[in-house]
């Protein structure tokens, strides 16, 4: 059992909190909810009081006895924030203490995770923007929002995360011998791996989005395998098919650039980044607030697309910017799914594709209808920038993923 601190900020997400802190108790664990004055025009006290079966206060006078503020942080295992609104992410990063949630923060030694919720505006304002980078930099844990309808008739990035993705993304904090931990052996050992799977949407209206055919196995097979070389794997998800293994960090992005934030996250730190999630390459230079219907004229309509970011290629050109001092992995993995032409190969487009990225290693695998996406299978090619023999690999998408990670130890111990 362990004793977590649930702060609950002033957004209509409120109400989802209530089925997270469900998933605590079912889950065995201490919940101390801490609602802000403002959260309880959403939900009440009594609804806290119930559910968690204990006393519930929001200011710092209350039950002064027990010195709550200091208290109810200094014993807490993992603080949660969820929803996180934008007035307690700025109170959070300024260190104002001026109620007993944002107190309880300044008190507490303990990981904080934040599930921020809040208009898209609101979440891409620089304001926001700077404060999120500024409680990232201290170590909290912020939940990428999800991207879908909002409370009115707008939509976009900034819905609180299902419940049971939140719970999901703090498992790892709550294990008593938590497995993502470095297991002591193995030859991962110590090392820290950020992987990142599945595939990207990039929503053109609420209901439609650009996708791909990424199921996100042969990620989830790499998290298993560098687990099981002892190492702590920090797994970004984007959309898969199935879930994330236990024993990771979780993290989850859905669009490109929200990948790009997480992954440059993860990264820092990490001794080696792998990136297997396929990434949108285009998203629709507009997103329409409303669905977009047949029009009366006939005519078909037109979408325009713009350039995402190319997450690995801007990681390698920053890491090459921060130099030795900096902490992005020295050892990054890429992935190509390559179909080959009428031009050249499925190997040729890889090393062209290795050269052009600057990467230390790529996974080079030929995709097609019936091949690897979806699948259990996969045939892939390791090509390594220093020139070493690529290695060959084929079979089950675990027996490829063993293959990548034992390259991947290979290459660190001759680093
Ligand atoms: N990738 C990325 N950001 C993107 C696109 C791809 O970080 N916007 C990463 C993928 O995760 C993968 C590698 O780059 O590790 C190669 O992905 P792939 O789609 O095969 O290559 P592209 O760079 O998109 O090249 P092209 O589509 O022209 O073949």
């Amino acid at each position: 059992m362990k004793r977590i601190v649930l702060g609950v900020s002033a957004g209509i997400a409120a109400y989802k909190a209530a089925l997270l802190l469900r998933l605590f108790k079912e889950a065995g664990h201490h919940v101390d909810v801490i609602p802000t004055t403002a959260s309880l025009q959403f939900v009440g006290a009594a609804t806290w009081e119930a559910l968690s079966g204990n006393p519930v206060h929001t200011s710092v006078f209350e039950a002064v006895d027990t010195v709550n503020h200091v208290r109810l942080g200094q014993e807490a295992d993992l603080v949660v924030i969820a929803p996180a609104t934008a007035d307690v992410l700025a109170r959070a990063a300024a260190g104002m203490a001026n109620d007993l949630l944002t107190g309880t923060l300044l008190a507490t030694g303990a990981p904080v995770v934040m599930a921020p919720a809040m208009h898209t505006e609101m979440w891409e304002h620089p304001a926001t923007v700077a404060n999120v980078a500024t409680l990232r930099s201290r170590g909290v844990h912020i939940i990428e929002p999800a991207v879908g309808r909002l409370t009115g008739k707008d939509s976009g990035a900034g819905r609180l995360p299902d419940p049971e993705e939140i719970f999901a993304a703090v498992r790892g904090y709550l294990e008593d011998e938590a497995p993502s931990r470095a297991s002591g052996s193995g030859p991962l050992a110590g090392k820290i791996v950020a992987i990142s799977a599945g595939g990207t949407r990039e929503p053109l209206d609420p209901v439609r989005y650009l996708g791909n055919r990424s199921s996100g196995r042969q990620g989830i097979a790499l998290a298993k395998a560098a687990l099981a070389a002892g190492a702590t794997v920090r797994f970004i998800a984007a959309h898969m098919d199935l879930p994330a293994p236990e024993g990771v960090e979780l993290i989850t992005a859905s669009t490109a650039r929200q990948l790009q934030g997480a992954v440059t996250e993860a990264a820092r730190g990490a001794d080696v980044l792998i990136m297997s999630a396929a990434v949108a390459d285009f998203r629709p230079a507009q997103y329409v607030d409303a669905k977009i219907k047949k029009s009366d004229d006939h005519a078909d309509p037109v979408i325009t697309l713009v350039r995402n970011p190319d997450i690995l290629a801007m990681l390698i050109a920053q890491r090459a910017a921060e130099g030795r001092s900096g902490d992005l992995p020295q050892l990054v993995v890429g992935f190509a799914a390559e179909t080959g032409d009428a031009e050249a190969g499925v190997l040729e487009y890889g090393a062209a594709k290795l050269a052009r990225k600057g990467c230390e290693m790529l996974v080079v695998n030929e995709v097609g209808e019936n091949l690897t996406f979806g699948t259990d299978e996969n045939t892939v090619t390791i090509l390594f920038a220093d020139g070493a023999q690529p290695v060959h690999a084929s079979g089950s998408k675990d027996r490829v993923a063993a293959t990548v990670i034992d390259a991947v130890a290979g290459a660190l111990g001759d680093g």
